[in-house]
């Protein structure tokens, strides 16, 4: 069997659907015990225990808001009581589309205190606990938006640059004991980008890119596992272009 991560213990956040959820079993079926952590979706964390429990791996459910500080503070207070942490993937994200002009302070506290405050209050405990043990590693999942930019998305944007920028930052303070990685898909297939819910028009605007397709969860998770490997050994900071080509910059 291969299970590079076999022993490790893992958080990945918002793991109930999309990307994370594709990014939890790929975890787990490489042999790292994962914490899935949700928001207000219990059901769906359970079926997906089960899921990974059923082909043998190890997972537990753990509800936060990462936009909380007292909830995050809640649930590496839960995981730490258990054991040590290993990795952390900060995958729970929203959205928003809206002309900037109408874009009030609270659209703009809600999608930054997510989007970024959320990688940087679990980065900060997980940095905390990954520091006094001189080992672990950390991928952020950011956005092509955050490199491209895109009109109608700005606080969504301005997060996904500040999550590039967080992660430069803590590669280079914590390294070389601590990994500090992101990856910046493009677009994929989810619930909060889906081909379903897509007008022909949007469709056609996602998919006009070297790909010519979306991207699946899958295909994210296979970059996060590769940055989570020892194979990646010699990789701080960077933020891997799984976009299908809509971003080659540097
Ligand atoms: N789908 C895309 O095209 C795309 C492209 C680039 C980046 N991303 C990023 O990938 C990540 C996953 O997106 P997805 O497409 O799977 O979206 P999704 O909406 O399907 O999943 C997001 C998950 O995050 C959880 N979440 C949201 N707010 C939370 C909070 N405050 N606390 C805890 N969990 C919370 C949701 O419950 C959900 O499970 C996000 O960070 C997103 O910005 C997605």
């Amino acid at each position: 069997m291969n299970a590079p991560l076999a022993g490790q213990v893992a958080l990945v956040t918002g793991a109930t659907q999309g990307i994370g959820r594709a990014i939890a079993l790929a975890l787990a079926g490489a042999g790292a015990q994962v914490w899935l952590n949700h928001l207000q979706q219990a059901d769906a964390a359970a079926r997906l225990v089960a899921e990974i429990e059923a082909a043998g791996g190890h997972a537990t459910a753990v509800p936060a808001d990462v936009a909380d500080p007292a909830q995050v503070s809640a649930m590496f207070a839960q995981i730490l009581a258990a054991g040590p942490l290993d990795i952390l993937v900060n995958n729970a994200g929203i959205i928003l589309e809206k002309d900037f002009v109408d874009t009030d302070e609270d659209d703009w506290a809600q999608v930054l205190g997510v989007d970024l405050g959320g990688v940087y209050r679990c980065c900060r405990l997980a940095l905390r606990h990954m520091q006094a043990r001189g080992s672990g590693r950390i991928v952020n999942i950011a956005s092509e938006l955050g490199q491209l930019g895109r009109e109608r998305y700005a606080a969504y944007c301005t997060a996904k640059a500040g999550v590039i920028g967080l992660t430069k930052a803590l590669a280079r303070e914590f390294a070389p004991a601590i990994r500090i990685n992101g990856v910046a898909p493009g677009p994929v297939d989810t619930p909060m980008v889906s081909v379903e819910n897509m007008s022909e028009a949007m469709l056609a605007r996602e998919s006009a890119i070297p790909a010519g397709r979306l991207g699946r969860p899958e295909e994210i998770a296979a970059a996060v596992l590769f940055l989570l490997s020892p194979q990646a050994s010699f990789f701080h900071g960077q933020m891997l272009g799984a976009n299908g080509g809509a971003w080659m910059g540097g």
